[in-house]
């Protein structure tokens, strides 16, 4: 082959197929990709941009585990190239940015049919060839990470919100699967199932982290604010506190003499992780028993895996904590709790989360079973207290209804579950309810929930036991 050939196939090869975008829009529209589905993408950009460090460590610690995956970023005597791995890490940063942009027209899918093509002896480099399995189980693994990152943050916005985001995601997947793996044609290659190989996740982390900022430049650093959460004396050690900031929920425990600082949702479900049980530096979400260390916020199974957490400073007597600018003020404290399990301090209904997220005014003047209409927005629910009993109210389209909070199975707490329509389901083992005549609609509960009356003056609904 000469030179010119050979330049003109790598030209090619960098372009992509000519008919890329066409097959592209046929593929979209085959999994009913649709517009809505694009711009809700876009929307999940600074998700995507703020998980991408954990994501891209996640990607390559895997790829480094498989022998016939890890074998591309070796050098000649068997050592992992740094320089290569963190190169790979830059462009895959680059790749996911650029889908997360949502310009879904003739040069993205020209970009992904290049890409495709990279892994293959069809690509700019012949001797490289990366087999179907592997770029299958990529998308996979990518299609789940992306899913629990758009999960911790937008599960606190509603269904409403966090459904279309994940849907729109699954199908872009199916799309750029089909993309990639177009590339190989006939070309197979057989498995020879060698054993795994240990990684230092730390230093897989750390190398990710630095790629993702270098690709993505300083805009990527968050800007944080300085907030005073308590008063040290507030938090005796062996103690810690649930405080609301901006939009946050953060447990700050004083622990051992040290201060740390988590969000109060599970990287699992989004449960009140905060409120667990603290044996140890093991903390425990009482939800489904994720165990995270207290000092590292790092999750006890996968240590790649992390509670967002903050610095925290004792200064002058005061607590402050270092968050998210967008995240700051109003600082208000939630609940006090120590070590062991303080299960009413998620559920306290005066000063709870409200779950719905939305707009919090003034509670002072409310009883305890009233709640203000504007604070629960169609498709949001909120927790109240009805002589002594805690119950959820649900708007339905604009129509209030009230059950008992705890789920018949176990307790669940509904509040924190999904409001679908008029179906509830429950966080802890997803049996649903009909909210409307508390019915069950789906297993394990079998007994059906109590209803309460809602009645409506003025700006304000009250919820009372049935006649
Ligand atoms: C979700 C699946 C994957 C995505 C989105 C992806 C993305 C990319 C991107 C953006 C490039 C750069 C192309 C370029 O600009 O030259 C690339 C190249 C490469 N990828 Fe992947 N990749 C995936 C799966 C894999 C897997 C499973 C491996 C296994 C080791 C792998 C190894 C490589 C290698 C070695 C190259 C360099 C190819 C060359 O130099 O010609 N990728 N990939």
């Amino acid at each position: 082959m000469t030179t010119l050939d050979t330049a003109h196939q790598e030209a090619a090869a960098r372009q992509g197929a000519e008919d890329a975008g066409r097959y592209f829009q046929y593929m979209a529209e085959y999994v009913g990709f649709t517009a809505a589905d694009a711009d809700a993408i876009r929307q999940t950009r600074p998700i995507i941009e703020k998980h991408l460090p954990e994501i891209v460590s996640k990607f390559y610690a895997h790829l480094l585990r498989y022998p016939p995956t890890r074998k591309f970023f070796l050098d000649a005597d068997g050592t992992l190239n740094q320089d290569y791995l963190e190169l790979r890490m830059r462009h895959l940063t680059n790749f996911w940015l650029r889908t997360a942009e949502a310009v879904f027209d003739d040069d993205y899918a020209r970009y992904v049919d290049y890409v495709g093509r990279a892994h293959t002896a069809r690509g700019a480099d012949p001797t490289i060839y990366i087999a179907e399995r592997y770029v299958i189980g990529q998308v996979g693994m990518m299609q789940h990470a992306i899913s629990e990152a758009i999960n911790r943050e937008l599960s606190s916005e509603g269904a409403h919100v966090e459904f279309p985001a994940a849907e729109a995601w699954d199908k872009l997947m199916m799309v750029v699967l089909e993309l990639l793996a177009r590339a190989y044609g006939q070309e197979r290659e057989p498995e020879r199932f060698d054993p795994l190989i240990p990684v230092d996740h730390a230093w897989v982390s750390s190398l990710a982290r630095g790629a993702v900022a270098k690709e993505h430049g300083d805009g990527a650093s968050v800007p944080t604010k300085d907030v005073v959460v308590a008063a040290a004396t507030d938090i005796p050690d062996g103690q810690r506190k649930i405080v609301q900031v901006g939009s946050l929920s953060i447990g700050v425990f004083h622990h051992d003499g040290q201060w740390y600082a988590v969000r109060n949702s599970c990287i699992h479900r989004g449960g009140p992780v905060a409120t667990g049980t603290l044996v140890g530096d093991t903390l425990t979400c009482p939800w489904h028993g994720f165990q995270f260390n207290i000092r590292t916020a790092q999750n006890l199974a996968d240590p790649l895996a992390e509670l967002d957490h903050y610095p925290v400073t004792v200064i002058d007597g005061q607590v402050h904590l270092h968050v998210p600018d967008g995240s700051a003020a109003p600082v208000a404290p939630v609940a006090v709790a120590g070590g062991a399990a303080p299960a009413a301090a998620a559920h306290t209904p005066a000063t709870g989360p409200s779950n719905g997220g939305g707009n919090e005014h003034d509670s002072a003047a409310l009883a305890a079973n009233e709640f203000r209409m504007i604070d629960v927005q169609p498709g949001r629910m909120k927790l109240l207290s009805v002589d002594g009993e805690d119950v959820t109210v649900y708007n339905v389209d604009g129509v209030f209804y009230a059950t008992a909070d705890a789920c018949t199975h176990a307790d669940g707490p509904l509040h924190e579950g999904v409001l679908a329509g008029h179906i509830v389901t429950c966080p802890w083992h997803d049996s649903c309810f009909d909210v409307t005549n508390g019915a069950v609609t789906c297993p394990p509960a079998t007994v059906a929930l109590r209803t309460y009356r809602v009645s409506v003056e003025g700006e304000i609904g009250r919820v009372q036991a049935q006649a």
